[in-house]
Formats: C-alpha cells, sequence, structure tokens
C-alpha cells in the first residue's frame, strides 16, 4: 500500500522526498468543552455525520504577502486583487499533503463518497459516528446545553502521526459552536412597539435637525456621515452582501414598511434584495410562528436589510441565509445530521463564486475561547481568501464591552478558571475589519446603554497574534494605558475593533412595528453601507475598489474619521478599556466621514 503509493508519485513525477509514515496515533486536539455543556451519554454509532477534513493549504503565507501588498496604499500592487483561480492556486495543498490524506481516508471511505472542495483544501464525506471516532481514536458524547438542546461532539481527537503537519482541522469535533454562541449581536431595548412615523426634511438636512437619540433614522446616518447629497453611480458594478445564520430572516414586508418611512425613494429596495439560500437556510416570507415570535427570530435580519437599504441604496443587496441550524437531536433518527458548522459552510460556499459582493456585513460573534484554535485559524484563512479577492468582510465587535459576546459574561478562562477578559471570534481574525458602536452626536461616545447593559465590545486575540499594521497604534494605546487591567488581555493579540459606527436606539421595523434595538450589528450594516458608497465612487472613477480595509485604515484612512475619546468596554465588573486619543480598542480610530474617505482614497 505505503510502496504503491510512493511508486505511482514518482512516475507522475511527483519531486517530494518519500515520508516517513509514522502510523501511531497521536492527540490531534484538545479543547474544553465549554462550561454552558454537560455531558449526558455516549452517542449512538450508527448516527451518521457528515466530516469536513481541511487539508493543510499549499501556499498560504504566499497568499498572505499578495493580501499585504494588495492592502498597502503606498504598494504598487494596491488594488491588484486576486482571481478565484489566483486564489484556488496558492490554497491548494501540495501533492504530498493531498496524497498522504487521501491514502488515509481511502482505508476508510471510498473515494467517489469524498466530495472535495475546487482548490481540494476541503474533503467531506458522511460516515457513522462509529466509524469516524475509528478513523480520528475518539469517543463523542451527547452534550447537553443548559437550554436543553443537545449536541453531538467531542473534546480530543487524534491522526495518525505521519499526518499532523497536513490536517489543519477537522470538524464537526470539538467545536461547539452551533448551538450556544453564533450570537446576533443586537440588544433589544425594553418598550412597546409603536407605530412609525414618517421622517420628512425639506431643505438641507443638519444633523441637530433630523438625528434624535431617541430613535435613529438612516436620514439622521446618512447626515451625521456625510453621504446624504452623494448620488450612486455606479450600482450596476457595485454589490453589497449580508448574511444571515441561525434561522435569520430578512422579511421584505417590513422591510418596505421601514423604507416608506424612513427612505421613500429606496421603497423598491424591499422586493428586489436578492436572497439566497446556503446549505438549506430559510428564505421564510410567511408570518412568523408564535415560537418564532417568541423568540425574536427576524429581529436581526431587520435591523441588517433595513439598515442597509437606508444607507446604501440603490447599490443592489444580496442576502445569504445559512442553514445548519441546530436540528433538535433525537439519538433515535437515522437521519444524517447536517453538522456542518455555519462560518465554513458559508464561507466555502461564497469563495466558490466568481463574483463576491464587493462589502460583506456580518452581525454574528463568539466567544473566541468557545472555538477550538485549528477550526478558528481554518475559517480565518477562509476570510482572507475572500480579502484577497477584494471583498472587504465586516465583522461587529459585540455587545458584551470586555465581557464576551453578550452583557453578563463569566469572565473565566477556559483554560484555568483564571478571571480574564473575553476577546471574540471572528473579530479576533487579522484578515477581518470589526466595527464597534457609538452613541450621542456631540460629542461622540463608545456606546453603553444602561437600560440593557449594551456596551460596545472590545479586546485582543489570545489566538491570533498582532499584524504589522496595528502594531503602532497599539503601542502608542498600551502605553497610554499603563499596568491598568494588566494579566486580563493579551498584549500581542491582534486587537480589535478597527473603527466604529453609531449603535444604539436603532429603529427598525419587526412583525410590522416599530422596534429600537442596540448592537454593533446596527453598526456593522451601517459602516458596510458607508464602505459601499465609497466603492461606488471609486468604480465611477475607474477605480479597483477597497478590498481589505485595515492595512489602508491604519495607514491613510484613519484621518477620514472622528476620534472618540470619551467612554469605554465596561464588562467583567470593570469599566473596561478606556476610549482615549487615537485608536483604541473600545472605538478603534472612530467614526467616518464620507468627504473625507473621497479624499484618503484620492477622489
Ligand atoms: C472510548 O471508549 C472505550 C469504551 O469506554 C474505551 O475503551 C476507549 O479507550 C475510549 N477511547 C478513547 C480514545 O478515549
Ligand atoms: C434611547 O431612546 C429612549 C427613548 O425611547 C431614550 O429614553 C434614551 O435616552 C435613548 N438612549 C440614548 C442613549 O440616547
Ligand atoms: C430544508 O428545510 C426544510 C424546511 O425548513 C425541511 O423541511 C427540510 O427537511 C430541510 N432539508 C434538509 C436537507 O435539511
Ligand atoms: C406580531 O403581530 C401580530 C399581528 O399584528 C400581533 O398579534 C402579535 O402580538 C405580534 N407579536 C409580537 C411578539 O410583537
Ligand atoms: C497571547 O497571544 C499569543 C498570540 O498572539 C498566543 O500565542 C498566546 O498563547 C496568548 N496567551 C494566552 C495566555 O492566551
Ligand atoms: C413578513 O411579516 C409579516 C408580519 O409582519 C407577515 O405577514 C408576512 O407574511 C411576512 N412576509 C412577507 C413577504 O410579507
Ligand atoms: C461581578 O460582581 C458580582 C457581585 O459581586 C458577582 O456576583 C459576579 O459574579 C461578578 N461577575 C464577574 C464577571 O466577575
Amino acid at each position: 500500500m505505503r510502496g504503491s503509493i510512493i511508486v505511482s508519485a514518482v512516475l507522475l513525477g511527483l519531486s517530494y522526498a518519500k515520508p516517513t509514515l509514522n502510523r501511531r496515533y497521536v492527540v490531534k486536539e484538545s479543547h474544553p468543552v465549554p462550561t454552558e455543556f454537560s455531558r449526558v451519554g455516549e452517542a449512538p454509532g450508527h448516527h451518521l455525520m457528515r466530516l469536513q477534513i481541511a487539508v493543510k493549504q499549499g501556499q498560504f503565507e504566499v497568499l498572505e504577502k499578495h493580501l499585504w501588498e494588495i492592502s498597502d496604499p503606498d504598494h504598487a500592487r494596491y488594488g491588484k486583487h486576486l482571481s478565484l483561480a489566483e486564489v484556488n492556486d496558492l490554497v491548494k495543498p501540495t501533492d504530498e499533503s493531498t496524497d498522504m490524506v487521501r491514502e488515509w481516508l481511502h482505508e476508510h471511505v471510498s473515494p467517489e463518497h469524498i466530495e472535495a472542495s475546487p482548490a481540494g483544501d476541503f474533503l467531506s464525506f458522511t460516515l457513522p459516528i462509529a466509524k469516524i471516532e475509528q478513523m480520528l481514536q475518539t469517543n463523542y458524547s451527547i452534550y447537553q446545553h443548559e437550554d436543553g438542546s443537545k449536541l453531538v461532539r467531542t473534546h480530543e481527537w487524534s491522526l495518525p502521526l505521519h499526518l499532523h503537519e497536513h490536517v489543519s482541522a477537522v470538524q464537526p469535533t470539538t467545536a461547539f459552536i452551533r448551538t450556544v454562541p453564533q450570537a446576533k449581536t443586537y440588544v433589544s431595548v425594553p418598550g412597546a412597539a409603536e407605530v412609525p412615523t414618517v421622517q420628512t426634511y425639506g431643505g438641507k438636512p443638519t444633523v441637530e435637525k433630523v438625528c434624535d437619540t431617541a430613535g435613529v433614522t438612516p436620514l439622521c446616518l446618512r447626515t451625521l456621515y456625510g453621504t446624504v447629497d452623494y448620488k450612486p453611480k455606479a450600482a450596476g458594478r457595485n454589490q453589497i452582501g449580508l448574511t444571515n445564520y441561525l434561522g435569520e430572516l430578512n422579511n421584505r414586508s417590513d422591510a418596505a414598511i421601514y423604507l416608506k418611512n424612513y427612505r421613500p425613494e429606496a421603497i423598491s429596495g424591499a422586493q428586489t434584495f436578492k436572497q439566497i439560500s446556503v446549505a438549506n437556510g430559510s428564505l421564510q416570507q410567511t408570518p412568523e410562528t408564535p415560537a418564532q415570535l417568541k423568540a425574536g427570530t427576524g429581529v436581526e435580519g431587520a435591523l441588517d436589510v433595513q439598515t442597509i437599504l437606508g444607507v446604501s441604496w440603490p447599490t443592489p443587496l444580496l442576502a445569504w441565509s445559512t442553514g445548519g441550524d441546530p436540528p433538535p437531536f433525537t439519538p433515535d433518527a437515522d437521519d444524517p445530521t447536517v453538522d456542518n458548522e455555519p462560518y465554513l459552510t458559508w464561507v466555502n460556499y461564497v469563495l466558490r463564486q466568481p463574483f463576491v459582493p464587493q462589502v460583506i456585513s456580518n452581525s454574528y460573534e463568539d466567544n473566541e475561547q468557545t472555538v477550538p484554535l485549528s477550526y478558528a485559524r481554518v475559517v480565518c484563512s477562509q476570510f482572507a481568501q475572500l480579502s484577497a479577492r477584494g471583498v472587504s468582510v465586516l465583522f461587529g465587535s459585540g455587545d458584551g464591552g470586555v465581557g464576551g459576546v453578550q452583557p453578563g459574561g463569566s469572565c473565566k478562562s477556559n483554560v484555568d478558571g483564571s478571571t480574564r477578559f473575553i476577546p471574540l471570534f471572528p473579530s479576533s481574525c487579522p484578515y477581518v475589519t470589526s466595527i464597534g458602536a457609538t452613541v450621542g452626536f456631540n460629542p461622540e461616545v463608545a456606546a453603553y446603554d444602561p437600560r440593557n447593559k449594551f456596551s460596545t465590545g472590545g479586546g485582543f486575540s489570545n489566538y491570533f497574534p498582532q499584524p504589522a499594521w496595528q502594531a503602532k497604534a497599539v503601542k502608542s494605546y498600551l502605553h497610554t494605558l499603563g499596568d491598568e487591567f494588566e494579566g486580563l488581555y493579551n498584549t500581542s493579540g491582534r486587537a480589535y475593533p478597527d473603527l466604529s459606527v453609531y449603535g444604539v436606539n436603532y429603529t427598525i421595523i419587526w412583525n410590522g412595528t416599530l422596534r429600537r434595538v442596540d448592537g454593533t450589528s446596527a453598526a456593522t450594516p451601517t459602516a458596510a453601507g458607508i464602505f459601499a458608497l465609497l466603492n461606488d465612487a471609486l468604480i465611477a472613477h475607474g477605480k479597483p475598489t477597497l478590498g481589505f480595509l485595515n492595512p489602508w485604515l491604519y495607514k491613510k484612512g484613519k484621518a477620514a474619521f472622528v476620534d472618540v475619546t470619551s467612554g469605554s468596554a465596561p464588562g467583567c465588573n470593570t469599566t473596561g478599556f478606556p476610549a482615549t486619543i487615537g485608536w483604541d480598542p473600545v472605538t478603534g480610530f472612530g467614526t467616518p466621514r464620507f468627504d473625507k474617505l473621497l479624499k484618503a482614497v484620492g477622489l
């Protein structure tokens, strides 16, 4: 067996050295079970599971080097985004990795049942859990979350030693991401639903006249950030995208009510935005069930779609709804668990498309520590591919200040139980742009709402080191901070957010009536809308779109932002990091101004 592989490699003229195969199984990954879960039994061996193997990408370091170059405004290659084929060429695993992983897989599953991604960096197939347990020398268990939902996972898995360097991740194994976290980053503001009021304004709008902190509308946001007079010219060549997970919905009739009241000229947008279902994601446009209403399903989706249409219309909008919502796990059922990890499912789908919207708004985050390192790395490297293709990938920085994804987190490290600030993923990924939230118009302050304890999120990754483009900004902040909070955060990690936008008391329409919500979930679609309009201007001038924002932002773009210097990111029973002069891990560089953004991109 081993011999025949080597012979065929030689016949094919492949040049890698004869591999030493060490078939001894060694633990590849252990990850603590999040404290919200308890083990309630053994996984049924006959139950089918779909496994995804991430094979080590051949030239990821080269891809990353390209990404830094094409995103650096001072580099000759700035704006020369890579094509789908160029990216696939770089992430394609080496023949050695592919051969070794496949040789092992073919002992367990027949080749025709293995589905490969276009670049060959992901291999997936369905097998009974008992077989998977043999392949990974592990025992899967049923885990129950505090909320009663169950899923099948393990806390540790192994691989033959000779495969360790060729496999980046295997899921589902240790990622408990699906049920709990994956949090939507909005927080409802208490109060009765109201009938919306039409906002009209004659004459030149000013912030004083059209903005009310009790209910923020698109006219206010467009006036505050200076896009209100901008006439999009390149809508046919520009697009903006948003993602839905967890059964979230974008209801067209609610969007129509919102636009009729707050942006009447955009009302057709409610019917024309495009919806795509990925992995059986829900495109529901029928009345919600009582259970959905009770759960507030569709509030996040309403906020995202309405804000984007209100700010960036007529830029065409594409909304993806990704499935993989936890089917209630029933040990006796024989149906395959549709057990994919949602970010990977979505990003791998979108990476296969030849054309991807140039800006994508994402309002979902997890506490980084609930996501295994291998999974975070793989998903983050997929985001790097989107960025290299010229897409600005935006994520909200979370709603629990320094304490995690939602207010009131427990702030315990799951490594040693010590008290720590809790950073979020994907904001901690260095290839995405993280968006914080502000409140108030004069001055603008880091967002905090005493009614629901929403506080804008910020922090430092424990998984991803600080990229060079932010080293100077972060160093300067840490110098100002001194030894406050020492030991509670990781000074060498990727720090976020990168910038911020208003995020309190957004008026939205849900279930036919007006609601108010807070969140970096509100700030992120607004930021996405502003960058989509900036791309429109660039396209109209025959220039490349922005692509990955951060190297440009930390070098030149920052000049287009109003620095937010007061407020903080309370969490973990502390006031959290303070906002300061210059970049800070609360509001980033502050809030954008469109006229200055145009200047910063040379228009
Ligand atoms: C799995 O469980 C069986 C039965 O309890 C045990 O013998 C075996 O050592 C376990 N395997 C691993 C990898 O933990
Ligand atoms: C949000 O709106 C409510 C009224 O609905 C108002 O009482 C509150 O002060 C507003 N919050 C802020 C931070 O302006
Ligand atoms: C897709 O979703 C529908 C309705 O939500 C459900 O009935 C169907 O079983 C799902 N199909 C798969 C393959 O999960
Ligand atoms: C949703 O709208 C229906 C119809 O107007 C109403 O009866 C119901 O109370 C609303 N539910 C919620 C949770 O707002
Ligand atoms: C701090 O971050 C670095 C990566 O930037 C990581 O190697 C290290 O393990 C982290 N420390 C802790 C305590 O998590
Ligand atoms: C949207 O929600 C409303 C309830 O607010 C419901 O009646 C309607 O069927 C949903 N879908 C569409 C397309 O209107
Ligand atoms: C915050 O303080 C309260 C009251 O002392 C305590 O119950 C809670 O556990 C603390 N939370 C954290 C995250 O330290």
